[in-house]
């Protein structure tokens, strides 16, 4: 970008660069999310996290929004939500201005949760409530989800969130999985014909995060998903940024699972997640 356009681009504002209608309103959840700095303003790490943010809001909007046409009171919940920013996003740009549509935070350390409930109720985000519980064993009050989300959950807790998911046969499901050790460390004894793609360890890392992602877009494709995987954002902001995004279309695909029989008898290495596919 030339140096001038640079220069006015950092010029905007908060209030041009924040879709809503009120964007003064929002100040208050911006500045305990981090994406302004305690004065209000934008500097260059915050101006990133909030890109970051606008983008996943609108990679998402249409599936909350087909989820609002569908359910009067849909459920979304956020898996492993750390401060749940991204519930508290979704909440003030979405499901809070069309009044209905619940979030409900899923984290385990309790510190996390206590800050969350704070901060809703001091904005006063009546439909939003947090659970302080492992992915795996939480049970959330009505039982009922209808998205599920799991934005950079480590390692296997990624997993944790696919079987939740299915558990609660929520229609639209949304990973951004984070560092991935399970698969990598399956492989470093596998020798099978093709072990040259993960002979040296940082190429074993990486081929074992990609295949886990491969593996995980064909098991919800084989319950029925239709999966879509984007770039969540430049690879100059993260090198954790893939978009897994599936959307509930049939009960079953048996296509996708003979192609997931076949990857896993290439490559060699069952992960714990298989056990979803009975
Ligand atoms: C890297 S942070 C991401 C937080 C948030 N989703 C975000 O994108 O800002 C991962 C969070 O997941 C939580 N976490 C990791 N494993 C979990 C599990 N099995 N059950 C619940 N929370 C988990 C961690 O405590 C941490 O707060």
């Amino acid at each position: 970008m030339p140096h001038t356009a640079r220069k006015n681009k950092e010029k905007d504002t908060i209030a041009e660069l924040w879709p809503s209608a009120q964007p003064e309103k929002s100040i208050i959840l911006l500045k305990a999310l981090h994406i302004l700095t305690r004065d209000g303003a934008l500097n260059a790490d915050s101006r990133r996290k909030l890109k970051q943010v606008l983008h996943l809001t609108q990679l998402l909007r249409p599936s909350l929004e087909a989820l609002l046409a569908e359910s009067r009171e849909p459920v979304l919940a956020d898996l492993g939500a750390g401060k749940s920013y991204l519930g508290f996003i979704l909440y003030e740009l979405i499901l809070g201005p069309a009044g209905r549509g619940r979030v409900v935070g899923v984290e385990v350390r309790d510190e996390l949760v206590d800050a969350s409930r704070s901060l809703a109720t001091e904005l006063g985000f009546g439909r939003m409530d947090f659970v302080s519980s492992p992915i795996a064993t939480a049970n959330l009050a009505g039982g009922k989800v209808d998205m599920v989300a799991a934005l950079h959950a480590c390692d296997t807790a990624t997993d944790d969130a696919i079987r939740f998911a299915l558990r609660h046969d929520a229609k639209t499901i949304a990973l951004v999985p984070c560092c991935q050790a399970e698969v990598a460390q399956l492989l470093k004894t596998q020798d099978g014909p093709l072990h040259q793609l993960w002979r040296h360890p940082i190429q074993r890392r990486e081929f074992g995060a990609h295949i886990t992602n491969v593996i995980r877009g064909l098991v919800l494709e084989s319950h029925g998903y239709k999966v879509r995987v984007t770039e969540l954002t430049g690879l100059e902001h993260s090198l954790k940024n893939e978009l897994i995004l599936a959307e509930r279309h049939q009960l079953g695909n048996a296509q996708a699972k003979q192609e997931l029989d076949r990857l896993i008898d290439q490559i060699g290495v069952r992960p714990a997640l298989l056990d979803v596919m009975g």
